[in-house]
């Protein structure tokens, strides 16, 4: 499958809202929806999908993932540029956000 120039696109674009303060579901929600939607669903889906479903799972491992994969402790071409810009604070409003939706 041939993704990157979608990826591409997708990284350069998605990242120029302004940062926000509070800390909230909200700002979850808000980053949720205009980011990682684009590849990640609530619900499991198809068999073989590439991204795996984020929705109703533990937040601990969601921010843990999501700082390895800022860290590039943990490998992927797309996880690592998408995390890359992500701050402590967005990364826990957001692992809340998933943490707070029933798949
Ligand atoms: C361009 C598509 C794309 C976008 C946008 C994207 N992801 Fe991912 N994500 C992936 C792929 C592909 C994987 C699987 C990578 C791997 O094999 O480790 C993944 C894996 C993950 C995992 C690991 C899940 C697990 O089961 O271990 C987490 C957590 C995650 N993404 C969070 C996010 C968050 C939060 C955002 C929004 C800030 C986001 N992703 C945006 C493609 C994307």
């Amino acid at each position: 499958m041939k993704m990157t120039p979608f990826i591409v696109l997708l990284v350069t674009g998605l990242f120029t809202s302004a940062s926000v303060q509070a800390t909230s579901l909200y700002v979850g929600q808000y980053k949720a929806g205009t980011v990682c939607a684009q590849c990640h669903g609530i619900r499991m889906p198809a068999a073989g999908a590439p991204f795996p479903p984020l929705g109703g799972r533990d937040p601990e491992y969601l921010k843990t993932a999501i700082k390895q994969y800022r860290d590039k402790t943990r490998k992927s071409d797309i996880m690592n540029a998408i995390a890359g810009s992500l701050t402590d604070s967005e990364i826990n409003d957001i692992a809340a956000y998933y943490g707070s939706v029933k798949p």
